[in-house]
């Protein structure tokens, strides 16, 4: 069989078991001072939605990997935040980080999110969709670099009247 791009991957939702692997994985993919970004310190204590994740497996092993967690935009604007999105650094550049992001922002839309925010790179992440968020808008909590901060409405008009600062609802 001839397999082009990501086909030798097998998507499938996160599964409890894989949050070590993952760890590995983003260790590997971002490096180990990963914490000191504006959206680790967001997240910091906090679980992302459970059913919402995915990973690409090469066999059992986790090659890439895509995660949400539920905020609120303002006080009264819930919303995704997305990240990290991963991909072991021997599979970048195949296709696998778009393919994860258009799975995991399909599987949103059908759990009726309408909202998504993430800080990256808009180069990249403009071919998912993603615009800025006009400054001063919508503003993080953390140190963050304005520019990269992204959203992309999953309902059209989701992101009107959106403003204030993204907040991480406490959970448990
Ligand atoms: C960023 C990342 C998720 C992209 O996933 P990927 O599977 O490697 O990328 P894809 O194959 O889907 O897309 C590749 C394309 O995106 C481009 N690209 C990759 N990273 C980019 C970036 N930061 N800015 C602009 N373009 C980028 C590549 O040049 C390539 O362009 P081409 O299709 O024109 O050749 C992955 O490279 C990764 O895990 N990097 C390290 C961790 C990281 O920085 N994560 C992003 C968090 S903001």
């Amino acid at each position: 069989m001839n397999m082009t791009g990501t086909d030798f991957f097998k998507l499938e939702p996160e599964q409890p078991d894989d949050g070590p692997a993952i760890e590995t994985l983003l260790d590997l993919a971002f490096g180990v001072d990963r914490f000191e970004k504006s959206s680790y310190r967001l997240r910091e204590n906090r679980a992302p939605i459970s059913g919402l994740g995915l990973v690409l497996r090469r066999g059992e092993e986790v090659m890439g990997t895509i995660r949400f967690w539920q905020v609120s935009a303002g006080a009264d604007h819930p919303a995704l935040l997305l990240g990290p999105l991963a991909m072991h650094p021997d599979y970048q550049g195949v296709g696998g980080g778009q393919r994860l992001m258009r799975e995991g922002l399909a599987l949103a839309v059908s759990q009726g999110h309408e909202l998504v925010f993430l800080v990256g790179d808009l180069p990249y992440y403009r071919k998912a969709g993603f615009r800025q968020v006009p400054p001063g808008q919508v503003r993080m909590p953390v140190p963050y670099d304005p520019a990269r901060l992204l959203y992309q409405e999953l309902r059209p008009g989701a992101f009107e009247g959106v403003s204030g600062l993204i907040q991480v609802p406490a959970t448990g």
